[in-house]
């Protein structure tokens, strides 16, 4: 598939981006191993809060649960760093997730949803990988030592080239057949993300947006984590983000954390 070619650079990125704290530096490069990495070696050398590392290509992008992400060139991967208070940590999936699914809506117009916890999906496929690495030791009184919000979104991959992800996977490309701006999906995902940040700073709550956009609730689902899997009723998500699920037998099961498969309807 030929695609037209952007100019991504650090410059392109950050132009005129109208943000507070994300994107305030960005650090491009055209390819490496995953972007989580660089964002630790940054927090490492003291980097300011809202630090950007975006990369054309992983060659080891990682996924939630041990698994890998794919990155072509074309696609989006990249990591923010933030030092959060404590108690806005269990926020970041919502804040990640929602950042999303409004940046899918304004740069390709279309309807996505967010399955528990925080994958974005399109049209039942899965379109966004979001996976959060964070250091909950306190520093400050009440600030993390750091967390690292990675997002990798499908924009001009082909499911079809990659037998392991085609049942499952879909990208911007697949969904509209139109060349959607990655220049653009970027530069909108950061400004959402600086939007929803300082809400959160300031004391707002996204539980609720979050809430509604989750395609999970009211269905059967299979939940899996590293070492068990068990089937129930997905039945309400708390306000730290856990997911209560009811089992055949009755009883209520908490999950923290895990991925759901929705059981046809
Ligand atoms: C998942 O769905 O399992 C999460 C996937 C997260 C992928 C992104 S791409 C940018 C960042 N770098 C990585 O190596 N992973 C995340």
């Amino acid at each position: 598939m030929t695609m037209l070619s952007e100019n991504l650079t650090t410059e392109t990125i950050r132009q005129s981006l109208a943000t507070r704290i994300v994107g305030q530096k960005v650090l491009y490069y055209p390819s490496l191993p995953s972007t989580m990495d660089i964002a630790r070696q940054e927090v490492a050398s003291g980097t300011p809060e809202g630090t950007v590392i975006v990369a054309d290509e992983q060659t080891a992008g990682r996924g939630r649960l041990k698994r890998s992400w794919l990155t072509p060139t074309g696609n989006v991967a990249l990591s923010v760093v933030f030092y959060p208070r404590l108690s806005e940590l269990p926020s970041l999936v919502m804040m990640a997730s929602l950042a999303v699914v409004c940046t899918i809506e304004s740069t390709a117009g279309l309807n996505a949803v967010i399955k528990w916890p925080n994958d974005v999906l399109i049209a039942g496929r899965k379109v966004c990988g979001i996976l959060i690495e964070a250091d909950a030791r306190p520093v400050d009184g009440d600030r993390a030592t750091h967390a690292i919000i990675g997002i990798g979104i499908n924009v001009t991959l082909d499911p079809a080239s990659f037998p392991e992800i085609e049942p499952t996977a879909t990208s911007l490309y697949s969904e509209t057949g139109k060349h959607i701006s990655r220049l653009a999906v970027i530069r909108e995902l950061l400004k959402e993300l600086d939007r929803l940040y300082l809400s959160l700073e300031s004391g707002a709550s996204l539980f609720e947006k979050w809430r509604d956009r989750l395609v999970t609730l009211g269905r059967m689902v299979t939940v899996t984590s590293i070492d068990s899997a068990f089937e129930g009723f997905a039945q309400s998500v708390e306000r730290d983000g856990s997911l209560l699920v009811r089992c055949a037998d009755g009883a209520i099961k908490r999950v923290v954390a895990g991925d759901v498969t929705l059981k046809t309807r």
